[in-house]
């Protein structure tokens, strides 16, 4: 080698470590642990921000811009140069008091951009992303500006550049209710504007061409992709426009009227994680954590005063007409019954819900809720002015409230506080202190909230900063009084049940209870198995399963439920929630006098889970799981379709080693179906091990439940 060469050698390599170096202090790629996911961040030549973002080297999505609108001062949009960037790995885990699990692993790799505007206002803008092996999430922080505390956000412009004209399961962006069903169309053609003005929806405001997150998408090579918010704190909710041409959306926060902007913050400010979930299987949407490691710690401590729960509840005979929520039965949502009218069915009296006491103490169901026992039912809707009509103190004349009370408690059923605030929060927080002292005075640990109607004051919607912060109240005073938290008609679930974990549960989609009076023809049979990879991503659904009498025929020849009966027994396993209504009426329950052979499966089906396995499924089309019961070990197996019958191998290799089970399964008989025979049902009893196998029919709408006892 000759001296010009080695010379020329040794600069090289001089050149390549200082580039390594200054590349160290400036990154601007980030992977997931496993190196399958990668994130670009990226200036364009104006010096805007933005992200892309591969999965296994192919773009996901594409060059994506990110900026902020603000009321009286400018954006924070371009004119930025990247000051420096920060990389870590963090490797933990953390532990569920309930769950689907124990123990969540927790592993990413950080990295986090400083931005600087190179213009006089040398405003900055910080900007994290957190990568897992099952997706990402990643959030603004905006620091202290000069002369400036607070500032009123008008747009937050994140986009998403789809690379493919994805099929996407959504719904409407809209900013009052979740409670649509779910459509599929190819991105290019989503029109939530045509969801407008359905009939039953108690509060709608859909006002662009917009979808509401979880949305669940699947690529045309298999891959699936779900976007989402985690740790929604003092800001608006993201709805996602869509812009059809482009296969592109962009986030849309929630407006209110009387902020004249989306969410007012002071400065320093870290905005929620925006995430991306991005899975090879679809099952593994569901087992994923990435929403729930996203948000911070615990913040509560114990909230071992919550059990884990199946509970009966003075709920669905209203829905179904037999019965009413106000004393005279005058003002029912949507269960006027011809000819009755102005007669006293008020469903909330001592008898009844000693009756229900009864059947929940003889068949091992610990919870009752009893709706309509307190005042203000005669006004609650179709009035304008639902300021101060609820009283969370004062039951209905024929409520005698300490009578059941020691009668619950004799039997060992705890009782469910309701709070039905008719969108009135400001109400409902003037009570609140009060009502909580009073549930607690009375053993009550948990209330189930409800938030029916267009928000007051006018301007304010479900889904904004406002209500955002309501909701959040509603956690911290609770969780200040040892109280757990059932929130209907709520804000999404964006993991906040880590930090707070008394929200127990939500509702949050279209529930069951349209089935009782949808004039729509009800949930249809594939229903669930696609809520189960869009709605279920955010967090645990109170949606209220058990129904058993199908057609109910005896009180509404028009609606049904669109399943089979194994169907809802299946719901107890595939749903997940911390707390599983069992919501049919206690007579639906008994045949010739006896408890129904199928309810055994109810009794048994466990709450709480050391352990959930997806074993199969499809967006739309079915879905089989398989949970861990903490504590006794005993497994159980959900499995549901959609409207089309369907052939499910149970291969039961998930079993502890070496054990034997006693297995029931609960199945559609041969001739079953969702219209023409729901309720036939075949009970099968076999003892299986970790290397048995079982093939099971499910009828169209069809499903099928399996308790695995430890022998
Ligand atoms: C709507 C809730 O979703 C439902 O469960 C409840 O019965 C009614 N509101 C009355 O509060
Ligand atoms: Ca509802």
């Amino acid at each position: 080698m000759n001296r010009k060469v080695l010379l020329y050698l040794s600069a090289a390599i001089f050149v390549m470590v200082f580039t390594a170096c200054s590349a160290e202090k400036t990154k601007t790629t980030v992977t997931s642990p496993d190196g399958n996911i990668e994130v670009a961040f990226n200036l364009s030549g104006s010096g805007q921000p933005s992200y892309m973002v591969m999965h296994k080297k192919e773009t996901v999505i594409d060059t994506s811009y990110m900026s902020f609108d603000f009321k009286n001062i400018p954006s924070l949009k371009d004119g930025f140069e990247l000051i420096s960037s920060d990389m870590k790995t963090i490797e933990s885990s953390w532990d569920m008091q309930w769950g689907e699990q124990t123990t969540v692993k927790n592993h990413y790799n950080e990295l986090t951009l400083y931005l600087q505007e190179t213009g006089e206002l040398k405003r900055k803008l910080n900007i994290c992303f957190r990568i897992y092996d099952d997706g990402l999430g990643f959030r603004y922080e905006i620091p202290a500006m000069e002369g400036v505390s607070e500032v009123l956000i008008t747009d937050e412009n994140t986009e998403f550049n789809l690379t493919g004209d994805h099929k996407v399961w959504w719904i409407p962006g809209d900013w009052d209710i979740y409670e649509h069903l779910y459509t599929e169309t190819n991105f290019s053609e989503i029109d939530a504007i045509s969801k407008r003005n359905h009939p039953n929806l108690s509060a709608s405001y859909i006002p662009e061409n917009a979808v509401n997150t979880p949305v669940t998408m699947k690529s045309a090579d298999g891959l699936y992709l779900s976007f989402h918010e985690a740790d929604l704190t003092n800001y608006a909710g993201m709805t996602l426009k869509v812009d059809n041409d482009n296969l592109k959306m962009e986030s849309e926060l929630v407006g209110s009227e009387i902020l004249g902007g989306k969410a007012k913050v002071n400065l320093p400010f870290s905005t929620p994680w925006r995430t991306i979930q991005i899975e090879e299987r679809a099952g593994d949407l569901i087992e994923s954590k990435l929403t729930l490691n996203l948000n911070e710690p615990n913040a509560i401590g114990d909230v071992s005063y919550f059990t884990p729960m199946k509970y009966v509840g003075i709920w669905w005979e209203m829905h179904i007409g037999k019965s009413t929520w106000d004393l005279e039965g005058t003002q029912d949502m949507n269960t006027y019954i011809e000819g009755q009218r102005g007669s006293s069915r008020h469903g909330a009296n001592t008898e009844n819900a000693k009756k229900y006491i009864d059947f929940a103490a003889a068949n091992g169901i610990k919870g009752l809720l009893v709706e309509g026992w307190n005042t203000g039912w005669d006004q609650w809707i179709n009035t304008e002015d639902r300021e101060g009509v609820f009283d969370f103190m004062t039951p209905y004349s024929d409520y005698n409230f300490e009578e059941v009370m020691a009668y619950a408690k004799e039997k060992g059923v705890e009782v469910i506080m309701h709070h039905e605030t008719s969108a009135a929060p400001r109400t409902y927080e003037k009570q609140m202190e009060v009502a909580y002292n009073f549930m607690k005075e009375n053993g009550m640990n948990s209330v189930k909230t409800g938030y029916v109607g267009k928000i007051i004051p006018k301007g304010e919607y479900h889904h904004g900063q406002w209500m955002v912060n309501h909701y959040q109240k509603v956690l911290d005073d609770a969780a200040a009084k040892k109280i757990a938290i059932n929130a209907h008609e709520p804000i999404k679930a964006t993991g906040k049940r880590r930090t707070y974990p008394n929200a127990i549960a939500r509702e949050g989609l279209r529930g069951q209870e349209f089935n009782a009076w949808a004039t729509d023809g009800g949930n249809p049979p594939d229903h669930l198995s696609t809520v189960a990879f869009t709605r279920m991503l955010s967090g645990p659904i109170d949606f209220t399963p058990g129904v058993f009498n199908i057609k109910f025929d005896e009180y509404k020849k028009s609606n049904q439920v669109n399943t089979t009966l194994a169907h809802q027994l299946a719901l107890y396993v595939v749903i997940y929630s911390p707390i599983q209504m069992v919501c049919d009426l206690p007579e639906h329950y008994m045949v010739n006098g006896e408890i129904h052979p199928a309810f055994k499966f109810i009794t048994d089906v466990g709450v709480d889970w050391e352990a959930s396995k997806v074993l199969d499924g499809e967006i739309a089309d079915h879905v089989m799981i398989a949970r861990k019961e903490k504590g006794s070990g005993n497994w159980f197996v959900g499995g549901i379709t959609d409207e089309n019958s369907r052939k499910q191998t149970v291969n039961f290799n998930f079993l502890d080693e070496g054990t034997t089970y006693a297995a029931t399964i609960y199945k559609d008989a041969d001739d079953a179906h969702y219209d023409t025979n729901p309720e036939a049902y075949e009970i099968q009893a076999m003892e299986v091990t970790n290397t048995s196998n079982v093939e099971i029919e499910l009828a169209p709408g069809g499903g099928f439940a399996i308790s695995l006892i430890k022998k």
